[in-house]
């Protein structure tokens, strides 16, 4: 039977999920952004703002879909996978309550600390910004300030990193966040692992390390996520062995807590010199990190979606084994002060062996433009991360001068500083 599948949401993630799926179902996406690449893959298309549950349950209900999966996180809150279910088809895509994962930073610590999972930074709750103010003047060490809902990934300032304690507590004063989170300044390399997870079952994939500051070394604001590679096998380059595995028992101990979790479960590990600790979970694939995982997957995506569905024990995953590098590009001045209306020169053709993916783009007279946000990705594979950033680097030759890459994610040099600094902390 070909299952129909609706994709919910319409960027570069979305665009790596549709194509995962589209060879294989018949394939309707809705979201308030008019991707191109999910347009031309899907057999239907709607322009639906995402986070309205109701308009997505009756466009789904309209085509006959009997799965679909949520890509942002803003239809998760705002309890799009509550309605899917609800109208009887399958989302696969936490219900708001266990969302609150991710779009509820308080909850979040809360229910580790609950359920003993490990990997907990040391950590506190305030509704009162002076008395968070307080607590960053006494506190012995240095700090991660969270706003406890959903900011993009824009929102958390690190102090002794990005900002300084009076920066920090400036920061609180002048935004009007009803409760935040301070905890504990994690040091060391991050990394995703994202998994997939039904009826208490999970399988996991490959990790991957996101680059979330929007300049090339590291440096300038958080961004969404600038770019990510990851490796052969499942772990990266910097980890040790045992770090995946450990990881992996964190997400193993969430999915015992919350049985009644589906979807994608993305954990964001800090590695420290005492190993994997949580920055936070994911209720949903990352972007970029969805553009990393679901090209290399060889099992069909369809059928974890209908083994999920139909309450089977999810398929065991297999993986092609190359390297990814995806490398998005973005607006000059993004995330700050993006120049929206500048022309995109990459097509599909030009960026030959590469993959393309496109995120937020006008389509006016055939042509496409930058809007605010980031404009398209290039994923290149290869045998080893070298290969895969060559391929995107080839890629990305035609882009142009108008939007901002990060040409050093992949980098041989970026990947051994990493690996140097994991020496460093573990020495
Ligand atoms: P989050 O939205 O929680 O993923 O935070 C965004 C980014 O802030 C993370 O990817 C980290 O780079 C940084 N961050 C968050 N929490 C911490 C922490 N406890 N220590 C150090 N950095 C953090
Ligand atoms: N790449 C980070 C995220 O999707 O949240």
């Amino acid at each position: 039977m070909t299952e129909t599948v609706l994709v919910v949401g319409g960027g570069g993630r979305e665009h790596a999920i549709a194509r995962a799926v589209a060879d294989d179902c018949a394939l309707y996406a809705c979201a308030s952004v008019r991707n191109p690449g999910i347009r031309r893959l899907a057999d239907g298309f709607e322009a639906i703002d995402e986070t309205d549950p109701a308009a997505v349950a009756d466009y789904a209900t309209e085509v006959g879909a009997d799965l679909a999966v949520i890509g942002p996180e803003s239809a998760l809150e705002a309890g799009v996978a509550d309605a899917l279910d609800d109208a009887g088809v399958y989302a696969f895509g936490p219900r708001a309550a266990e969302a609150r994962l991710e779009t509820d930073k308080a909850y979040q610590r809360e229910f580790m600390e609950e359920h003993a999972i490990p990997g907990c930074p040391d950590y506190a709750v305030f509704d009162d910004t002076e008395a968070a103010c307080e607590y960053i003047d006494e506190y012995d060490g240095d700090l991660a300030v969270k706003p406890a809902g959903l900011t993009g990934g824009k929102g958390v300032k690190v102090i002794g990193d990005q900002v300084t304690s009076e920066e920090a507590k400036a920061y609180l004063r002048d935004s009007d966040y009803d409760r935040v989170v301070l905890e504990e300044r994690l040091v060391g390399e991050e990394f995703t692992i994202q998994a997939f997870v039904a009826d208490g079952d999970l399988r996991t994939t490959p990790a991957v390390q996101d680059h979330k500051r929007a300049y090339e070394g590291d440096e300038g604001p958080n961004t969404g996520g600038m770019g990510s590679y990851s490796d052969t096998g499942p772990s990266l380059p910097f980890m040790r062995e045992g770090d995946y595995e450990a990881a992996v028992e964190v997400l193993e101990a969430v999915v015992d807590a919350l049985p009644e979790y589906k979807g994608v479960l993305y954990g964001q590990f800090m590695l420290t010199d005492a190993g994997p600790k949580v920055v936070e979970f994911n209720a949903r694939f990352g972007d970029p990190e969805a553009m990393n995982t679901l090209p290399v997957l060889d099992t069909p995506f369809v059928d974890v979606l209908a083994a999920a569905r139909d309450g089977d024990s999810l398929p065991e995953l297999s993986f092609s084994g190359e390297a990814t590098v995806c490398k998005y590009a973005v607006p000059d001045g993004y995330p700050t002060d993006p120049d929206a209306g500048a022309e995109i020169a990459v097509d599909e053709e030009s960026a030959g062996d590469a993959l393309l993916y496109y995120a937020s783009v006008d389509e006016r007279d055939g042509r496409l433009y930058t809007t605010t946000s980031r404009a398209f990705a290039v994923v290149g594979r290869g045998d080893s991360v070298a290969a895969a950033e060559a391929q995107a680097e080839d890629a990305l030759a035609a882009a142009g001068d108008r939007v901002r890459i990060r040409h050093d994610i992949g980098t041989a040099d970026l990947v051994q500083r990493r690996i140097d600094h994991m020496d460093d902390l573990r020495s």
